[in-house]
């Protein structure tokens, strides 16, 4: 007798319909990936090992048989990746952007050694802070480390101008200067308005300091041509998901654009810090949709891309106009994918956004500067790419911000949202 899976069958098709079909999903790190993508997910590389790198002109670099077809696929996701973002080099097998950074912290970074990041309140990943890899490089079992430890990492937040939404090239400059980093992390979670990388990566390269650039969020923009392009304003490594703005499967990526010269100092750093640092099967069923976004991505990257920053734009400004305050009004709102919205006067940001998802309108709960408790933030995270990619225009956005007023205001506009969804389930850009 087959076991019985009915009870998982059945919670999986709820799940499909209520965020396929009902919600409006608009968390900012989510994307729905396209039927291809899916489909080519489900094949024998599941179950297969294929560590190391792809064999190329005989030269054996696996350290597993059987793997002829795995390694055509991987030199296709490689390649063509590299031609996406125009770069010259890639390693497709961190697991996902988190892996990634960890690939770069692993490799790169020794105990003791210092980097400047953003900090966790001013839109940083968790990853950069104390508490993620960056800041915890090397642990020893049941030993807590203090900052600053010898073998822990030294960490430097970037400055940021008074409006709290952008780094302060200059001063950011007057810290490298001082604290000689090992390292200098750009790139956040929160992330409203482009890094000045070209300013700050220039100074680097005076002192040999490389640049990571996390562009987890930013992925699909940068590859749309949308946001800034950081390898080439001089960043030293990008790290990203593919499956935020990017809307491939759940993976890593990290790119580099580098000489020669530099690529022999910076990229066996990434390279042992992916393998055996931070991944060594890398979910090869995956590999494949992976290949299959970046083919979507150089067919419809930027219409795409440039669909979701007007979106994020205008729901921006619709929410604003209703009257519920938009941050960074003086900016345009936002540059990228996602705006953040206070919602601080209406019960703050976990309340209101529970009170948005029974109401099906599902977004997270973000700190916002000047908050001090992560467990009681003033603000919202608003991501459109989902949404955009199910065709939702600007027009679609206006519609939708008078329902989230609404619902923020505790009026119950559940019937409102499942019907406005129900206009939009057939994915474009595909
Ligand atoms: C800036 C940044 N870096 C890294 C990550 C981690 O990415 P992943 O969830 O793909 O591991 C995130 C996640 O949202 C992020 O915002």
């Amino acid at each position: 007798m087959t076991v019985d899976i009915s009870d998982i069958e059945r919670i999986l098709a709820e799940q499909n319909r209520w965020r396929q079909t009902q919600t409006i999903n608009l968390i900012a790190s989510e994307n729905t990936p396209s039927e291809a993508v899916r489909r080519v997910q489900n094949s024998d590389f599941m179950g297969r090992y294929a560590e190391g790198h792809p064999n190329r002109d005989g030269q054996v670099n696996r350290y597993y048989q059987g793997t002829r077809y795995i390694d055509e696929i991987e030199r296709m996701a490689h390649d063509e990746i590299i031609e996406l973002f125009n770069v010259q080099q890639a390693d497709v097998r961190p697991i996902s952007g988190n892996a990634a950074n960890t690939a770069i912290a692993l490799g790169f970074l020794r105990g003791g050694d210092t980097i400047v990041a953003n900090s966790t309140d001013a839109g940083g990943h968790i990853s950069h802070g104390p508490v993620g890899v960056f800041g915890r490089r090397i642990q020893n079992r049941g030993q807590s480390l203090k900052l600053g430890a010898a073998n822990s990492v030294n960490l430097h937040y970037l400055p940021l101008t008074p409006d709290h939404y952008h780094v302060d090239a200059q001063k950011t400059i007057e810290v490298i200067d001082q604290v000689a980093p090992q390292l200098v992390v750009m790139g956040k979670s929160l992330f409203l308005f482009p890094e000045p990388v070209a300013e700050v990566a220039a100074f680097c390269k005076t002192k040999n300091i490389p640049l990571l650039y996390d562009g987890a969020h930013v992925l699909g923009l940068v590859a749309g041509g949308q946001f800034q392009d950081p390898l080439h304003e001089g960043a030293t490594w990008m790290t990203g998901s593919t499956h935020k703005t990017f809307p491939g499967p759940q993976r890593g990526v990290i790119l580099g654009n580098m000489d020669a010269e530099a690529e022999k100092k910076y990229w066996p750093a990434a390279d042992r810090g992916v393998f055996p640092g931070s991944s060594s099967n890398h979910h090869l069923n995956t590999l494949p949709a992976l290949l299959v976004a970046v083919r979507e991505m150089k067919q419809y990257g930027r219409e795409y891309a440039a669909q979701i920053v007007r979106n994020a734009q205008s729901l921006g400004q619709s929410l604003d106009e209703l009257g519920t305050p938009v941050e960074a009004r003086e900016f345009g709102y936002t540059k990228s994918h996602m705006i953040a919205v206070n919602v601080a006067q209406w019960g703050a940001g976990v309340e209101v956004a529970k009170r948005l998802e029974e109401n099906d309108i599902i977004v997270n709960y973000n700190m916002l500067p000047g908050d001090a408790d992560p467990r009681h933030p003033s603000g919202l995270r608003i991501g459109v790419s989902e949404m955009t990619r199910f065709g939702m225009d600007e027009r679609a956005m206006g519609e939708l911000a008078q329902l989230m007023h609404d619902a923020i205001r505790g009026k119950n506009v559940k019937q409102q949202v499942n019907a406005l969804r129900a206009r939009f389930t057939t994915m474009k850009f595909v």
